[in-house]
């Protein structure tokens, strides 16, 4: 990894946990039942993770002309909504999966009932932290509405639906669609959220969004890849779920070597999609990671 590139990617992820740490230290009070939420909350939120949907936010903020601390609101609320998909995802009625981020899952660690509620509190802590900082009343509420429609049943809460309901079922074309819910929606609103902060104008917000369509197909199509061929050490999670649960997968559908290749190609389009930015060095860099990534 080029270090300038490990560096900034860092400082960006860096900047997201402490101002995750400030939000979580404001819930972490109360009585113990209270705090026994709180703590799964933070179990999960504080376990890692690459912070990728945060570092969007910051770093389109930045090429946008905007200062990456006033996007940390609004990227730390990405993150914390991201946490609470991953901890349903893993429930029991879900993909029941007993791993993530390297850690048991947090109904694992907590129990189903303190893990269903520890999703549902962090999906309202986003809201109350996007609600924060020092950008203008008509700023945030621009926000609120993205991050409203991307979590949302045209969203990422859709494409889990989807995911669900249809396993087994679904051609490439519907499964193509159930990524851009699940996983693109929230990508999308990561980079569109950090142009709003910037007050930038519709062409850029534009492509960003045609970068984060293309991101976030491939990002879950490698994602599909690491289930197959992946080390769990690394991913933190576990392999072969998605086979374990009959799911259709791209790979399923196509196999490792053209799923690759179809990664490869959302890449390049969404390397593309950057030229409508200036200083994209760090974006480029971080596109590429993503489709070279083994965790
Ligand atoms: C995993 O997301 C779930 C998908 C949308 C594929 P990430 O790969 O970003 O998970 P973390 O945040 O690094 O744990
Ligand atoms: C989940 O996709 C996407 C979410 C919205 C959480 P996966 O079920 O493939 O994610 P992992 O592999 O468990 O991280
Ligand atoms: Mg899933
Ligand atoms: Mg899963
Ligand atoms: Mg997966």
């Amino acid at each position: 990894m080029n270090t300038e590139f490990k560096k900034r990617l860092e400082e960006l992820s860096g900047m997201t946990d402490r101002r995750l740490e400030d939000c979580m230290n404001g819930v972490l009070s109360g009585t113990a039942g209270q705090r026994k939420v709180a703590e799964a909350m933070e179990y999960s939120l504080s376990a890692g993770g690459k912070r990728i949907r945060p570092v969007l936010t910051l770093e389109f903020c930045r090429v946008c002309g905007g200062d990456p601390e006033a996007a940390l609101p609004a990227a730390c609320a990405l993150e914390m909504i991201h946490t609470f998909s991953l901890i349903h995802d893993d429930l029991p009625c879900m993909d029941d999966d007993d791993m993530r981020r390297g850690k048991p899952s947090c109904h694992i660690a907590f129990g189903e009932p303190t893990a269903l509620l520890a999703g549902d509190a962090l999906l309202n802590l986003a809201y109350e932290t996007v609600c924060g900082g020092s950008l203008t009343a008509g700023t945030k509420l621009a926000l609120i509405a993205e991050l409203t429609k991307a979590t949302g049943v045209n969203g990422m809460i859709g494409g889990q639906v989807i995911d669900t309901a249809f396993e087994g079922q679904m051609d490439e074309s519907m499964l193509l669609d159930m990524y851009s819910m699940k996983t693109g929606a929230l990508l999308k609103a990561a980079c569109k959220m950090g142009c709003i902060a910037a007050g930038a104008g519709d062409e850029k917000i534009a492509a960003a969004e045609l970068y984060a369509e293309k991101l976030g197909l491939a990002f879950q199509i490698i994602d599909d890849i690491l289930d197959v061929t992946g080390d769990e050490k690394l991913l933190g999670k576990p392999i072969g779920s998605d086979s374990g649960n009959e799911k259709e997968t791209f790979v399923s559908l196509n196999g490792i070597e053209n799923s690759r290749n179809t990664a490869k190609t959302l890449t390049d389009e969404a390397l593309s999609a950057l030229e409508a930015f200036e200083n994209t060095d760090f974006l480029k860099e971080l596109t590429l990671f993503l489709l070279k990534r083994e965790y």
